[in-house]
């Protein structure tokens, strides 16, 4: 089959090449797969990648072409979104039954593709933060693949929502109550969705009540986070490091049914053929995708 493989020294790290197909484990779904969302640290990661060979790619959707040998996961002809920590930008992907969820009629292949590691990142992290009604969310990075969904679902929970991020256009109709460009002059926080990192991570630990919570997702600006000496003393504020976890299928089972309902908007910002991934890579990481950037295994 044909994938996009680690190739030290190429322009964004993979190359479209030729590798054996996957070999299912019993408790495995094969899945063609159509479509593929790029994640900022994926892209990332593979750009530096040392070692030749390998097939990245967290999010893929498609058609099951091998149900499970041990009964479990949906039949063959299912259309389904899927998730893993690499092998989704390949044409075949074997996949545990708990990490797949039935895409439901009605909703495009390439759209639900955008869904498993942003999504889920936003559900998960807002999901650890507590009760959110009435409360003031914060999300830096707020125009981006886990940005986007974060916005709506906090909203969806009944938070005073403030999305921060250079590039603000289409977030208020997401549900956001404040958009702004900068940190400064905001009133004090209860929770942060910390995309961003360096001296956005600073600023929101400022912004903080005492008994807040900060989720430290990513670290897109790349920067050092330098922090007043005692800032971080004493204080109830916490910082907590989030990870997405396993086990997506009820996550994603649960997006898919607000997309389904229109109740989850998704922006594809870049979309094309996987032949095209490195114009798809300069968009991500050079801030120029807004939402998610959909690349099409054809
Ligand atoms: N811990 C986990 O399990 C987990 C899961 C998912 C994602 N992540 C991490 O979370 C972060 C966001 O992921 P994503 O997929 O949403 O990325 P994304 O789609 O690229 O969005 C990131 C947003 O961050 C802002 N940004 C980018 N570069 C920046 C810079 N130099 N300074 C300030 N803002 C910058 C951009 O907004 P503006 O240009 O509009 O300001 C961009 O829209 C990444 O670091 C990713 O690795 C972690």
């Amino acid at each position: 089959m044909r994938a996009l493989v680690t190739t030290p020294g190429s322009r964004f790290g993979v190359t479209v090449q030729e590798v054996p197909d996957p070999v299912p484990a019993p408790d495995q779904v094969l899945v063609e797969v159509a479509h593929s969302s790029l994640n900022f640290g994926e892209v990332f990661r593979a750009k530096s990648a040392e070692a030749a060979g390998e097939v990245f790619g967290w999010d893929a959707s498609g058609v099951v072409v091998a149900a499970a040998a041990d009964g479990s996961g949906p039949a063959v002809g299912s259309r389904v979104l899927t998730f893993d920590y690499g092998g989704g930008w390949a044409r075949r992907r074997a996949v545990a039954a708990n990490e797949v969820a039935v895409v439901p009629e009605g909703v495009d292949l390439a759209v639900a593709s955008t869904l498993p590691v942003a999504g889920v990142t936003a559900l998960r992290a807002l999901r650890n933060s507590g009760s959110l009604l009435g409360k003031r969310v914060l999300i830096t990075g707020a125009s981006g693949g886990v940005g986007r969904f974060a916005v709506q679902l906090a909203a969806r929970a009944g938070a005073h929502v403030i999305a921060n991020a250079a590039r603000g256009a289409g977030l208020a109709e997401l549900g956001a109550h404040e958009v702004v460009a900068s940190l400064d002059d905001l009133e004090p926080v209860d929770v942060v969705l910390d995309n961003v990192g360096g001296s956005h991570l600073v600023r929101v630990h400022e912004l903080l009540t005492t008994d807040g919570v900060i989720q430290s997702i990513g670290w897109t600006s790349g920067e050092p986070a330098v922090f007043p000496p005692y800032s971080t003393v004493a204080l109830g504020k916490r910082l907590v490091g989030f990870q997405a976890g396993t086990g997506f299928a009820p996550d994603l089972a649960y997006l898919l049914d607000l997309l389904g309902r229109g109740a989850l908007s998704v922006e594809v910002g870049w979309r094309g053929s996987w032949e095209k991934f490195d114009e798809a890579a300069e968009a991500l990481l050079g801030r120029k995708v807004s939402g998610k950037a959909v690349i099409d295994l054809d």
